[in-house]
């Protein structure tokens, strides 16, 4: 089964044409990050209009790749939710508009969820059950995959996402946008242990966690500096920062693993990226004896490639959209988007 997807939840345009949920026959990433790079953040309205602009172009250089035409694709998908939901509804309304004129089903799918199948397309031997550690910008959850559209929120945070955290920390230290790969890098020639950073514990809630302490923190030490007039040293502090949202991330899917007894883990979302964090998941994964699957680099960020991934999965489900489909700004991962009212 071919189906061609499509992405537009925040500064990416994206279509592919994927088979069976595994394969991926094209892949297409049109970025808008040089335009919002100017802003220091994504502008959700230039965003809207880049999809706009940009979405008929990306589907035909998709469907050229994968060497199909209209008529050889089975089904369309795209992301319903969440996200920006100028940006969203553009991919959602064409996706739907696309599967109206082919007669085929249109199929809403969950960003997140598609994350997570991100790692389908790239081993082909996993299957659920596994414990995911989502790290994206928006989101940083733990959570049970049961069954492809089966998930159980475990734990996560109470305030910013792992990525919102890059990004905000970046801008304090100038680096620019977007700040995780940036902070990743200078990070590289840093000390991570010269800025004493404190760490997050939520009474009773040993599997959340929450970035904002630690996002003062960082603020309060440049500022301070800055009145005193002190060089602070950058790299060390960006290396300080990623080795304290690290140590907030991984023991606790430690934990999560021992209480869950999972064997195979999984990482998911833009931040997945991040090379501290994929070196302490090794190690975690080594401890606990769990067989490890990280994302390919290129599948870390957002593409359609895994929206299309997790399509295959709706689609066995019986998870088909109806006329009157809409998209969500927000939407947990674990409800169907098909069944979601408004
Ligand atoms: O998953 P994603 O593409 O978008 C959402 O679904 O939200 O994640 C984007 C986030 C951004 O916050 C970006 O700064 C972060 O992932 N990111 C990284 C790295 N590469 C991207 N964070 C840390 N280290 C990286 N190497
Ligand atoms: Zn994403």
């Amino acid at each position: 089964m071919r189906i061609l997807a499509i992405e537009s939840s925040c500064d990416e345009t994206a279509a592919a044409v994927i088979e069976d949920g595994r394969k991926i026959l094209s892949n297409i990433i049109d970025s808008q990050v040089e335009t919002h790079a100017l802003y220091g953040g994504v502008v959700p309205e230039i965003a809207s209009r880049g999809h706009m602009q940009a979405v008929v172009r990306v589907t035909e250089a998709a469907l050229r790749e994968a060497e199909c035409t209209r008529d050889d694709i089975d089904a369309v998908a795209a992301t319903c939710a969440p996200g920006l939901i100028g940006a969203v509804l553009v991919g959602a309304n064409f996706g739907k508009a696309l599967a109206l004129s082919l007669g085929r089903p249109f199929l809403p799918v969950h960003h997140i969820r598609g994350h997570i199948a991100a790692n389908y397309l790239a081993y082909p031997e996993l299957e659920p059950p596994f414990l995911t550690l989502v790290a994206s910008g928006g989101h940083s959850l733990l959570v049970m995959v049961r069954g492809y559209t089966e998930f159980e929120i475990i734990g996560g945070t109470r305030d910013d996402a792992a990525g919102e955290a890059f990004d905000k920390t970046a801008r304090v230290l100038g680096v620019g946008y977007p700040g995780g790969p940036k902070i990743d890098a200078l990070a590289q020639k840093g000390d991570p242990k010269k800025y004493k950073l404190p760490q997050s514990h939520v009474k009773d809630a040993p599997l959340d966690f929450s970035f904002s302490g630690l996002k003062t923190a960082v603020i309060n030490l440049a500022h301070n500096a800055g009145q005193k007039g002190e060089e602070i040293d950058r790299a060390s502090l960006a290396a300080s920062f990623q080795a304290a949202v690290v140590e907030t991330l991984v023991p606790r899917l430690g934990l999560a693993v021992r209480q869950t007894g999972a064997k195979h883990l999984v990482c998911a979302g833009g931040v997945a990226a991040n090379s501290a964090l994929r070196a302490a998941l090794q190690n975690l994964a080594e401890a606990e004896r769990c067989k490890l699957y990280l994302p390919p680099l290129a599948l870390c960020g957002d593409n359609a490639a895994m929206i299309g991934a997790q399509a295959y999965y709706e689609y066995l489900a019986g998870n088909l959209g109806a006329s009157g489909q809409n998209a969500y700004a927000t939407a947990e991962i674990t409800e169907n988007l098909c069944r979601k009212r408004g």
